[in-house]
């Protein structure tokens, strides 16, 4: 094993699909030193033992627990609070209790009720509809997001799951638990129900089986969650009711409008209803997961000042790999921009514009042959780039709260691998980890010559000077600013653009994500 372990001895209750991969991804990894696996069935204490998963096993919660310091419960929601207040009494001083049940209202209630300082509520968007420790993989949580809920636990606790949610590879997001199970409803179970919906529809046909030559990827991908444990998912629906409830009506209402204009053979509403449905599924920016033993695209950083040329390059070495692009500068620009629609002054308005950054949701959705920016569903690509909204992004974006809202979206998009992600804190703040870093920068005028021809290409009327002004200001602003300020990262590799070609710097990047890949 490699440095000192996050935790000595972990208890897995509940030793499955999840618990399994988690402890067989901690043991490889050399984060965690004895695992201890428990599980009522004999079988599954036995293959806990086979595949690796765990190096001890007990039917006895209690005696498992005692000596653990991370007790990881991973059994179905339905049954988390009873074994939390069946463990709460033998939990010792400092250990981190934590969950991986995909609703967390009930469970953090009971959790923060039982072991106010030391429970942290946990959901690994990671899944399979395999389940079992036998189906458990050490890289299922890679490149995935792990929520946490953790509420009233010690900062220290907090501080170290964090870190070990990271080094397993997954990217930790904190929320509350009410928030989580509202998001949760339309992203996972809502898609759960629909696929359920579906198999039991069909199911219902006169000879199901006679569809089977007829069947391709559509239904097979469209069905595939409907195969997932009914008993947990049962427990699933019953704990997030009314929120699953809200997300059915969504669905309905948009089914009834579908039927309608299929119904009517409506020929406009309908291609505009598949034209929505094509741009949101667009918008998720799926990079299909790779097959096993195919490599996933690497995540890409690039930082540096304004007018380094760094769009055009990042958007050119995203072509040139067939990677996402994602312009988080763009995101900042919005949240000014939104701010400023609804009247609200950087410095004197910080907080609501905090909570405004928190409610926006972006997306870069294709449009023609570009990315644009979409905040809120509104196309803001052009409307960021004013030079008012430029103005007031930089305050804003020193903002605390923003920055938060803000890392956090992109960490969520930066999580299927493959993406081009630019910006000012990428490789020291939103993805440290990030495979490939590099700062691109270029002398001052060099800077603010570009980015003066850029606004004349787009009729925006400035001069030089007013550009350089405003360029330095704004450099000092960002460098100067408590929270993440601009600064190249330690294992960044630094390009100076004055007097290369743009070719030549896009060159030399993808060159470096290349040797990476390969290497
Ligand atoms: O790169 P840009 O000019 O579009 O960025 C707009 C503002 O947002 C600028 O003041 C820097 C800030 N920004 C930031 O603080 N962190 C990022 N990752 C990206 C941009």
């Amino acid at each position: 094993m490699s440095g000192t372990p996050f935790y000595e001895r972990v208890a897995v209750v509940g030793i499955g699909l999840i618990g399994g991969s988690l402890a067989l991804a901690a043991k490889r990894l050399g984060l965690v030193g004895d695992v201890i696996g428990v599980a009522r069935s004999e079988t599954t204490r036995a293959a806990a033992i086979e595949v690796g998963a765990a190096d001890q096993v007990t039917d006895d919660v209690a005696a498992a627990v005692k000596e653990a310091d991370l007790i990881y419960v991973s059994a179905p929601v339905g049954a988390i609070p009873a074994l939390l207040e069946q463990l709460a009494p033998e939990v010792r001083l400092g250990a981190t209790v934590t969950d991986a049940g995909s609703t967390k209202a009930d469970i953090c209630r009971t959790g923060l009720h039982l072991l106010p300082a030391s429970f942290i509520g946990g959901h690994p968007m990671a899944g399979s509809e395999r389940a079992g420790v036998r189906s458990a993989r050490a890289d299922l949580f890679e490149g995935r997001t792990y929520i946490l809920t953790p509420q009233g636990a010690d900062d220290e606790l907090v501080e170290r799951f964090v870190a070990f949610v990271s080094a397993l590879g997954a990217r930790p997001v904190l929320s509350s638990p009410e928030e989580h199970d509202r998001m949760v409803a339309y992203s996972s179970h809502l898609p759960h129900l629909w696929a359920a919906a579906l198999a039991v529809g069909l199911a219902r046909l006169p000879e199901p089986a006679d569809l089977l030559p007829f069947v391709g990827s559509g239904l097979r991908d469209t069905t595939r969650i409907a195969a997932s444990d009914p008993t947990l998912w049962h427990d699933i629906f019953l704990a997030n009711r009314s929120n699953v409830l809200r997300a059915c009506d969504l669905v309905e209402t948009a089914l009834q409008e579908l039927r309608g204009a299929v119904t009517e053979a409506d020929s406009t509403r309908l291609l505009a209803y598949l034209q929505q449905a094509k741009a949101f599924r667009d918008s998720l920016g799926y990079t299909e997961p790779a097959p096993e033993g195919v490599q996933r695209g690497l995540r890409l950083a690039i930082d540096g000042p304004a007018g380094a040329g760094k769009s055009t390059v990042a958007r050119d070495v995203a072509k040139a790999l067939g990677y996402t692009y994602i312009d988080t500068g763009a995101m900042y620009r919005a949240v000014a921009y939104f701010a400023m629609q609804a009247g609200l002054v950087a410095g004197r308005d910080d907080e609501q514009i905090g909570e405004l950054s928190g409610r926006l949701r972006f997306e870069f959705r294709p449009v023609g042959d570009e990315r644009h920016l979409f905040a809120d569903g509104q196309d803001v690509e052009h409307a960021v780039r004013l030079p008012e909204v430029g103005r007031m992004s930089s305050p804003v974006s020193a903002i605390p709260l923003v920055r938060h809202n803000l890392v956090v979206a992109q960490r969520q998009m930066a999580a299927g691998g493959s993406i081009v992600m630019e910006g000012r804190d990428i490789g020291t703040v939103v993805l440290p980890d990030a495979e490939v870093k590099v700062f691109l920068t270029a002398s001052p005028q060099e800077r603010a010559r570009r980015r003066y021809r850029q606004l004349r290409e787009m009729d925006i009327e400035v001069s030089y000077e007013e550009v350089l002004n405003e360029q330095m200001v704004r450099d000092q602003r960002d460098s100067s600013r408590a929270v993440a300020p601009l600064r190249k990262a330690d294992d960044a590799v630094e390009i100076v653009s004055d007097g290369l070609q743009r070719e030549e710097v896009v060159a030399r990047i993808v060159a470096l994500v290349r040797e990476r890949q390969d290497g």
